[in-house]
């Protein structure tokens, strides 16, 4: 394969600029208006995007961006902020629906008021039923903070209906999950009942402050004049509802090959609000709209990894592929948890090739494109991410251009097998 063209966008260079670590985070945003109402440690930094943004316009009249893995909705706000048309593309159902409830930021902020009011009068009056809730959420909680939320959570399902203020509220109640609980819920991935927290919010007060900030940070954004972003809530494999050669800018962070399972970052939400009765719901509930990122996602037999390596979408890497695929399916043998890391990164790297035959489609030329990638290896086989990304990509009809990378990971773990620092950082490439 080709190796990475290097520097073909002078201009970009002058992004590093940014602080080198700040694009792949979340933790930023958590002092921005909107952006703050929901940590989402999956995202990434607003500012960056803006900046993105910012320079994309000095070279088009107009600038239309696309994020197929909108996740929170942070470049969606971003484009917003700085007046740019922008639709989001998100399949995990419970984070499209967190993105969509940011995005009514500009709606009524007293019908907001009201309904908050509604809800908390309402719900002093409920009585709380508890023995419903899983496992999971009884290990969560103690009965108090537990019977508040359920008495919160009663409320607002008894006064829900269709308008933003109702999304708001959702979204007020399932953002003070974690906060509220006594035990330690990890803002990445896994709630972990035996870790204690010393301070868990009281839920009815921590109910107040935030939809307190989430007025006053309405009427910050409501003073500034924006356009209107969109969600769709659908695969980025497809990008089905997002028009023919629409965006001529998409900023995004695709999930990466290393077995974050993005079905279980929600579990405790679902789980409280009765989406999920417990982990064996996620596969239909969640993964199955996914990109194979995790190998929860692919048990054994699921796929044949012959087939998969073998379609033609996978042919410019498909030799590369193999290898490293067949190492994992041979290193698994002398593992003992068997995980099937050898169909997962098979997986990946297919929907990735779909993703940007997507792309392809709804993309304008000249269009550019940056994804936040970092590269994985499991079983310390390492996964060559960004050359082969580039390979697919091109093989769809982009360009490459050059990789920054924005940090390294994993250089402190002793046990290391592989001999290539694992990083992170902005592939961009045009078209
Ligand atoms: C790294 S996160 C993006 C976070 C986002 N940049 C933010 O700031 O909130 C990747 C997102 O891709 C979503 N995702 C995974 N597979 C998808 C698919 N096939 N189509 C659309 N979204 C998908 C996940 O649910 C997750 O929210």
């Amino acid at each position: 394969m080709r190796p990475i063209q290097r520097l073909l966008f002078p201009e970009a260079a002058s992004q590093s600029a940014t602080p080198e670590h700040t694009s792949s985070t979340f933790v930023n945003n958590l002092r921005l208006p909107v952006h703050r109402w929901f940590r989402y440690s999956a995202g990434f930094s607003a500012e960056w995007v803006e900046e993105v943004i910012e320079q994309k316009k000095m070279l088009s009249d107009e600038v239309r961006l696309l994020d197929p893995f909108a996740g929170s909705g942070t470049s969606l706000l971003a484009a917003e902020s700085r007046s740019v048309k922008a639709i989001g593309v998100e399949s995990h159902p419970f984070i499209a629906r967190v993105a969509q409830a940011k995005l009514e930021w500009c709606s009524d902020i007293g019908a907001y008021r009201a309904i908050i009011v509604a809800v908390r009068k309402l719900a002093r009056e409920l009585v709380p039923t508890l023995d419903h809730y899983p496992a999971l959420i009884q290990k969560c909680y103690d009965r108090e903070s537990l019977s508040q939320l359920d008495v919160l959570r009663q409320a607002w399902q008894r006064l829900a209906d269709e308008s933003p203020a109702s999304s708001l509220a959702w979204l007020t109640l399932v953002a003070i999950l974690r906060e509220t609980s006594k035990v330690g819920t990890a803002q990445w991935q896994y709630v972990l009942p035996k870790k204690q927290k010393r301070f868990p919010r009281e839920p009815f007060s921590a109910f107040d402050q935030l939809s307190r900030r989430i007025q006053a940070d309405m009427i910050v954004r409501q003073a500034l004049s924006c356009d209107r972003a969109a969600l769709v809530q659908t695969d980025a494999r497809t990008c089905e509802g997002v028009p023919d050669e629409w965006a001529n800018l998409v900023v995004t962070s695709p999930p990466y090959p290393n077995n974050y399972d993005y079905a279980d970052a929600t579990r405790l939400e679902m789980s409280f609000m009765g989406e999920i009765a417990g982990w064996g719901d996620l596969q239909s509930t969640v993964r199955n709209y996914l990109i194979r990122s995790c190998t929860q996602h692919v048990p054994e037999r699921s796929c044949c990894l012959d087939e998969v390596i073998t379609s033609s979408v996978l042919r410019p890497i498909s030799n590369d592929l193999s290898a490293v695929c067949g190492q994992l399916a041979e290193v698994r043998k002398t593992k003992g948890g068997k995980k099937t890391y050898h169909l997962m990164v098979a997986c990946y790297f297919h929907d990735l090739a779909r993703v940007w035959q997507a792309l392809r489609r709804v993309c304008n030329s000249p269009c550019r494109v940056c994804f936040v990638v970092g590269d994985s290896a499991p079983y310390g086989v390492y996964v060559p991410v960004v050359p082969w990304l580039t390979g697919l990509a091109e093989a769809a009809g982009f360009r490459a251009a050059r990789f920054e990378r924005t940090r390294e990971r994993n250089t402190k773990w002793k046990n290391r097998k592989h001999r290539v620092p694992l990083q992170e950082g902005r592939l961009w490439v045009e078209g």
